[in-house]
């Protein structure tokens, strides 16, 4: 009933330049594999519109991987969501682990940059996540039910299509080490049993990612899992042919 969503997060890879060479390749593989899901990439800002341009509305869809939580003003260096949807972004990236932790990123901002990227149309893939020592101290649960519900808090969201989580254990982001299936299936459960409480209208249709280490070895076994409904893959997504294969596992 959920279409898989697979997401590309390039983070700060490629240059504008060498983007458009790796579409020339891609797209015409993505049209050729038609897979059965959703397919994304969340590209640096500054290859966005170029990027959204040659891919036309077509089945690949750009991402930003961040924006500011202002619209506009003395903001030097930001990025604003009006910017990202007029450049032809359609989704964000907000609240992943690195921003967390290299700009300080607290739950507070990551919910104001959630009701600035619904202010101007984007959707949000709001990350969440344990570090390891979270979940050797048996918190996980508790830390990435904490983060949701900060970045979530009083919205309301109409349609199912408006929202996507991706669960990504920080202890897993390029370091090879994946999250069991079951472990992140489980996670992506207390997740969806979350989101009934507090979005009982839209829960069931949410699309829930898994992201850390995914890769075409393993993404079929966690996306078979009921409640992991795609992947945000960070390594794997720079190489056409790895991302095309984990989309065609989903
Ligand atoms: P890797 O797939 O490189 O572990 O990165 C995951 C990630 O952070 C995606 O946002």
């Amino acid at each position: 009933m959920r279409t898989p969503l697979i997401a590309g997060n390039w983070k700060m890879h490629k240059t504008p330049s060498e983007a458009l060479t790796w579409l020339g390749d891609f797209l015409p593989k993505l049209s050729d594999q038609n897979p059965n899901a959703d397919v994304l990439l969340g590209v640096p800002a500054t290859h966005i519109a170029a990027m959204a341009a040659r891919a036309g509305g077509g089945p690949l869809g750009i991402a930003a991987q961040d924006l500011s939580a202002f619209d506009e003003g003395a903001h030097t260096g930001e990025i604003s969501g009006a910017m990202l949807r007029d450049a032809g972004a359609t989704h964000v990236i907000i609240g992943h682990s690195e921003r967390r932790a290299d700009h300080h990123e607290d739950d507070a901002t990551v919910h104001a940059k959630v009701a600035a990227a619904r202010r101007h149309q984007l959707v949000p893939i709001v990350c969440v996540g344990e570090s390891e020592e979270e979940r050797d101290a048996g918190q996980a649960e508790a830390v990435v039910l904490r983060q949701l519900e900060a970045a979530l808090g009083d919205m309301a969201f109409s349609d199912a299509g408006q929202l996507v989580i991706a669960y990504e254990p920080v202890w897993a982001i390029g370091t090879g080490r994946t999250a069991t299936a079951s472990d992140a299936g489980a996670m992506a459960s207390v997740i969806r049993d979350a989101l009934k409480r507090t979005l009982p209208a839209v829960a069931d249709g949410v699309r829930i990612l898994y992201g850390g280490s995914m890769k075409p070895g393993n993404a079929a076994e966690l996306l078979a899992q009921e409640d992991i409904d795609g992947g945000l893959i960070g390594g794997a997504s720079l190489q056409t042919d790895d991302l095309l294969a984990i989309a065609t596992a989903a």
